[in-house]
Order: structure tokens, then sequence, then C-alpha cells
């Protein structure tokens, strides 16, 4: 049974990873999660200063989901290197850096310093996050720019290069297009859908910011429709992302064209499901006859003629 998974000049131990700001830099789990059964692990997204992130409150349950608004909190990129890559590159996984930034050239020169750190093995950039005035989503929703950053960061780096989209678009998989013209080696489908609360006894949002991005099993079925899009619009491989919490949802984001997942909200209940969930797609491929989970990929039966996507592709 092969589980691994090549992407670029990487292999990773399977196509199970957990997703940017659900593990922290891996160092917030507790010593009974055995990360070395994860494909891998994106970090909390970096940038070249520290950064507090948004005012409090910046998280609220919703129905199925999990609304936030962090604000891309995190430590820098240099005490990154200093106190959290010494003790993540020990794991057996590997280590996505999730790059955030409020210009092209901060992207560069995150980059540039992670690449050379040899315990970092690839790159996803966030141009999706939709809880900063500069960055996110105002250049992920600019295809210009996306086509910019990939282009400028392709030539930095010889390591695997994924782009985090937003579903916030009318067609993702323009964007996704224009990161394939443009050489990354991989998009991660989806980021956060905008979404509000309101608290009816003091009419007031629920987060500070007032909207923020909704995560969880709310938003599965658009992770899903999505990647179905993109999968459909570009050769190279797409991640699932979005509302997996059970082995069953994994599958569903494989069968439809997801060559890897990420595990994202999930992870605050239980740090362990990336690791249940590989084990559940791995028994449920062999009691299926096939001996690699790839064989699983986009093996979607579907009567195409009824697809509203397809019309955009
Ligand atoms: C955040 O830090 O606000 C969440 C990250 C994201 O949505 O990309």
């Amino acid at each position: 049974m092969i589980e691994s998974f090549k992407l670029r000049n990487v292999e990773f131990n399977n196509r199970i990873l957990v997703a940017s700001g659900t593990f922290g830099y891996g160092d917030e789990v507790p010593d009974l999660v055995d990360i070395s059964q994860l494909g891998g692990i994106m970090t909390k997204s970096l940038s070249m200063k520290p950064r507090d992130g948004n005012p409090n409150p910046r998280i609220t349950e919703t129905a199925s989901g999990m609304l936030n608004s962090i604000g891309l909190a995190n430590i820098g990129v240099h005490k990154f290197i200093s106190d959290k890559l010494p003790t993540l590159k020990k794991h057996d996984t590997k280590v996505i850096a999730n790059i955030a930034a409020s210009s092209v050239e901060e992207y560069c020169s995150v980059l540039e310093l992670l690449d050379a750190q040899e315990g970092v093995h690839g790159f996803e950039i966030n141009v999706s996050c939709p809880n900063v005035k500069e960055g996110g989503l105002s250049f992920g929703t600019d295809v210009t720019l996306v086509t910019r950053i990939t282009k400028e960061l392709r030539q930095r780096t010889n390591k695997p290069l994924i782009i985090k989209l937003t579903p916030n678009v009318t067609h993702i998989s323009e964007f996704a297009r224009a990161c394939e013209a443009e050489g990354a080696d991989a998009v991660s489908v989806i980021n956060t859908v905008i979404g509000m609360a309101v608290n009816i006894h003091k009419r007031t949002p629920k987060i500070a910011t007032t909207t923020g991005g909704l995560s969880g099993p709310a938003v599965k079925p658009i992770a899903l429709a999505k990647v179905y899009e993109t999968v459909n619009a570009v050769k190279i491989p797409v991640i699932g992302i979005g509302g997996i919490v059970t082995w069953e949802d994994a599958v569903e984001f494989f069968i439809v064209g997801a060559s890897m997942v990420q595990i994202g909200t999930a992870n605050f209940i239980n740090p362990s499901t990336g690791i249940t969930i590989a084990h559940g797609v791995k028994e449920f491929c062999e009691k299926n006859g096939m001996d690699n989970v790839g064989s699983l990929v986009k093996t979607l039966q579907t009567n195409r003629t009824i697809s509203i996507v397809d019309s955009w592709l």
C-alpha cells in the first residue's frame, strides 16, 4: 500500500497535511500526537516582523463552523528560524512554511530567508486571508497580483511552491490557472469563506472585526465544489482543504480530485485527527482493492452536463 506523494522534489510520507494556523509551529500539540504519521505540517503564516493580529474577540463558534479573525498573528520569520525550526525539523515529516505578507517584496524576503533553511521543505503562500487590510484578500482576489507573486517567488526557490487560494472569488479556476502558468507546483483550495455572526442581545458582531473567515464542516460542500472546479482547470496537484473531520470527508476530496488534503479546524477538537484520517483512508483503499491512495484521486463518476461549474471552464 503506497501512501506517499511526491511534489516537485519532495516525498511526503502520506497525503494528509495539517493546515496552517491549526497546528501552531508543531510544538503546541501533546507529545502523544505522533507527528511523523502526518504527511506534513503547514506552519502558522509567517511574516517578516512579528504581528499581534486583530483585537479580541477573534474566534467564535457558529453552526458546524468556526469564525476567526486572527489577523495573521505570528512570531515573525526570524524567531521562527531561531526558536521553532530546530524542534520542528526533528520530526520525520515535511515542514511547509506558510508565508503571509503585505507587499510582494515582503513575500520575497521572507521566502528567501526560509529557503536557506535545511528543515523547511517547501512553501505555501497565503494570498487569501480575509482578516487583514493589506495583503490577504486584496492580493488573492486580484489575478494580476497573484500572477506576479507566483512569478517572483518561483524565481527564488527550487522547493515546492504552493499557493493557497481564496473561495471568495467568482472563478477560483482563473486564479489556479495563473498560478500554474507561473510555475506553482500546487494550489491549496480553499482558505476560509467570509462570514459573520451577531450577538442579538448586544446587537454587536461576535468578533471584533465584524466579519471573519468561516471554516469547519459548514464549508465542506463549498470546498468540494471549488476543488472540483480547480482540478478540471489545471494539471498541477490540488490540495483540498475545508471542513475535513473524518476519513470519509477526506475520501470525498480525493474522489473529486484532490491529490493531498489538509486538516484544519478539526485539529482544535483533536490534534490527532489527521493521523486517524490517514489510517482510515488507507483502510478504505485496501478494502476496495486499491494498492495506493492515488488510485482514488479524480475517480468521480458524474454527469458533467449538469454541473454549472463546467460552463466556467
Ligand atoms: C488569520 O490569521 O486571520 C487567519 C489566516 C487566514 O485566514 O489565512
